[in-house]
């Protein structure tokens, strides 16, 4: 039925009409902003013209019913606006930032969280968001990996589908879930040198099996929408790719939804040398199959002549539309155009008690303990703390109530975190707690009178008053708990970095702190895997805790206490250098994957080739035991099925949680292997004493990949498994697949 309406409306349509459905524009309403941009009266006008289908970055319950107002009381077709935002780790209520949740690996938790995201946007009248980001990211140099889910292929397919479930529930038209969007399609976490908006250069193989896998999970979770990407591949930009868009995604995996650019890539291609002007961009665009421009202007300005002059078919535009209206539809916008815009909801449903609960528990499951190494007193370990211990609070970072809401974080009320002191302040006596600030670090870009993208962004104050002080408190303290880490603003878009150690003032106290006090914990915040290789070594415990959103210090404060045994696990590799990135556990041998007491292997002559912390690394105050690793076969067929067992058993004396990863190596095949791939994992709960056996099914879908031949297949072969607590997996086995 609905389909035959979307017929029936485009039937209707005028061309200019058509091309408004096609057209984003931001909404921002600021009538002095820089020259050339279009004026909030412009923008009005254009909306009672129907020159503008979809809007960016209006929120609140009034500010998009008087968007709303002015489409359906003006326009002729009265087709109701589509408001899209980035809601990326919560809308006022802000979870960790989706790379730190990702280390909950936890799935349920993770669509809980986005539900509720998309419970608050709803609220302030927002029908789409822009997450989540599906790009595989390998670089630690790269602000973007903050937004995602690391690096590796599989592991982005299945948080991306829960958070799209999250966000879009099993009803899009409900009052209280939104669209999704996944992005960036495709190649945006490969930019070269990991330097923002830079060129991918990739090969077909290696897009199919490491860049596309979470997108094609996320086109058969029928997520809503697709953004296209900035970067150009292999000297095409992404937002003209025919066979990505079409080929691929709206062919290949016959995906209906709509495919936005992102924001100005469309006119960007005239910078990349791509596109003469911008009637030529929206060309390519169009052809190529980006249904809806965000802020180009380029089908607003060009795709009419391109009809009349028979450049573009009429077809793409109806196609794109169709899409638009689509969507439109599912979200019920067009029985209800206001019923997102709700006041009374927004009041009661934005930052409630219960969102605070789940934002406390999303973010102490995202916190990993790095490294954990005993007292010198009496040889426990560090942490958890005991009671009654006098613990010095230290560093800036820990009474700061803005950070850990970390980048990309909505509608969030500026310094609305719980900060790490309120949080121990809250868990235990005051009276044993003394905080100092040391050396400033933190920079607030906002007070200083700075917008958070002029370059260059100082990120770092210099001002080294306060180490006297904090360094007598550290002295006569049981414990040091210091944090460091980065600015809020020093990871997400824009932000690349070729350095990702803590800075030179933070590192000098740390070093000025240990020497008072050996018994030194530190507490990391930041966005983006870091270089501590000096850290690992010198300091005893290492608690990495992102940036964790609005109940930031409770969840932390819940870790160092042991109200709550950390469980997180690394989603991306800790490098012991910069000059290893990209670094990603799933690589390929190489012909020269180790050294025979020479130099002339793939490696360096002046590190270890292995991260400092690996993938899936994470440790917990208890131990656990893998033991017996069984496969029910060790042959299967192509279309059989084995399943590999492993008992693990908690040995230590806390209950804990675990995350039993399964990793495959496929030995030979028709192109080179990575040299193992994450393909399962399942969390458990195991009281002390306790052992469970966990099981894995083995299956076509855990063995094929795009093949030389170009299609996913299992080639015949022998395969090596291996499952542990980390990708360095200790327990392996090996199968065949037959003929
Ligand atoms: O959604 C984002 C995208 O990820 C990067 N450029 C801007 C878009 C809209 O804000």
């Amino acid at each position: 039925r609905s389909e035959k309406k979307i017929d029936s409306i485009l039937k209707l349509m005028t061309l200019e009409e058509k091309i408004g459905q096609m057209t984003m524009y931001n909404g921002s309403w600021d009538l002095t902003g820089p020259p050339g941009t279009v004026s909030a009266k412009d923008k009005f006008e254009k909306l009672k013209n129907g020159k503008i289908g979809a809007m960016l970055n209006v929120t609140s319950a009034e500010a998009t019913r008087e968007a709303q107002k002015a489409v359906m009381k003006h326009t002729r077709l009265k087709i109701p606006l589509v408001f899209g935002y980035d809601v990326i780790h919560g809308y006022k209520t802000i979870f960790p930032i989706p790379l730190g949740e990702s280390a909950s690996w936890d799935l349920e938790l993770m669509e809980k969280t986005a539900s509720i995201a998309a419970k608050e946007a709803s609220a302030a009248g927002i029908h789409w968001t822009f997450a989540p980001m599906v790009d595989v990211s390998r670089d630690a140099r790269w602000g973007r990996v903050m937004e995602g889910a690391g690096e590796d292929p599989y592991f982005n397919s299945v948080v991306g589908v829960a958070r799209i479930k999250g966000f879009q529930g099993d009803d899009l038209s409900s009052a209280h879930t939104i669209a999704a969007c996944a992005k960036h399609f495709a190649g945006y976490g490969f930019a070269e040198a990991g330097k923002d908006y830079n060129s991918v250069d990739v090969g077909v193989y290696e897009l199919h099996n490491s860049i596309l896998p979470p997108f094609k999970a996320a086109a058969e979770a029928n997520v809503a929408t697709f953004m296209n990407a900035f970067n150009e591949i292999d000297g095409i930009p992404a937002t003209a790719h025919k066979y990505l868009q079409r080929e691929v995604l709206k062919d290949g995996w016959n995906w209906e939804g709509v495919m936005v650019s992102d924001w100005g890539s469309i006119g960007e291609m005239i910078a990349h040398g791509y596109a003469r002007d911008k009637t030529h961009a929206g060309e390519l665009a169009i052809k190529a199959g980006s249904d809806m421009d965000m802020e180009s202007s380029a089908y607003e300005i060009g795709l009419k002549s391109l009809i009349e002059e028979n450049k573009v078919s009429m077809a793409l535009v109806d196609d794109a539309v169709k899409r638009v209206l689509r969507l439109k539809m599912k979200l019920g916008l067009f029985e209800d155009p206001y019923k997102y815009a709700n006041p009374d909801r927004e009041k009661a449903e934005i930052y409630s008690e219960s969102h605070q609960e789940i934002a406390r528990d999303a973010a102490r499951k995202s916190i990993v303990l790095l490294k954990n190494d005993t007292l010198q007193t009496d040889k426990s370990p560090l942490l958890p703390l005991k009671p009654d211990q006098k613990i010095a609070v230290l560093g800036d970072l820990a009474d700061d109530k803005d950070t850990p809401l970390g980048n990309w974080r909505a509608r969030a009320e500026r310094k609305s975190a719980i900060s790490l002191l309120e949080g121990i302040k809250n868990a235990v006596d005051p009276e044993n707690i003394t905080f100092a600030r040391g050396p400033q670090f933190v920079i607030d870009n906002l007070e200083e009178g700075k917008r958070q993208f002029l370059w260059p962004l100082k990120f770092n104050k210099n001002d080294t008053t306060g180490t006297a002080e904090a360094l007598e408190v550290a002295k006569n303290s049981d414990v040091v708990i210091i944090t460091m880490g980065e600015n809020a603003y020093q990871t997400g878009e824009g932000r690349s970095q070729v350095d990702i150690q803590i800075n030179k003032v933070q590192k000098e106290f740390l070093k000025k702190i240990r020497k008072v006090n050996p018994n030194t914990v530190l507490v990391l915040m930041n966005g983006r895997p870091l270089n501590l290789s000096w850290e690992s070594e010198n300091i005893p415990a290492i608690l990495e805790t992102w940036h964790l959103g609005s109940q930031a210090g409770n969840a932390i404060a819940d870790v160092l206490l042991g109200k709550y045994n950390p469980s997180g696990k690394l989603p991306v590799s800790f490098p012991r250098s910069v000059g290893q990135e990209p670094l990603f556990y799933n690589q390929k041998n190489t012909g020269r994957p180790y050294s025979r007491n020479t130099v002339t292997f793939s490696g360096y002559t002046d590190s270890e080739k292995s991260a400092l912390y690996p993938f899936g690394f994470g440790l917990s105050y208890t131990s656990f035991k893998y033991d017996n690793l069984k496969l029910s076969d060790t042959t299967m067929t192509k279309n059989g099925k084995i399943v590999a067992s492993v008992e693990v058993t908690n040995t230590g004396k806390k209950d804990g949680e675990e995350v039993v990863q399964l990793y495959i190596r496929d030995l030979i095949g028709s192109l080179t292997r990575p040299v193992r791939e994450l393909k399962g994992f399942k969390k458990i709960l195991l009281k002390t004493g306790e052992t469970k056996t966990v099981s894995f099914e083995i299956t076509k879908n855990q063995l094929e990949f795009y093949t030389a031949n170009k299609i996913w297949d299992v080639e015949p072969g022998n395969f090596r498994i291996g499952i542990g607590n980390d990708s360095r997996t200790k327990l392996g086995a090996k199968f065949q697949v037959l003929e």
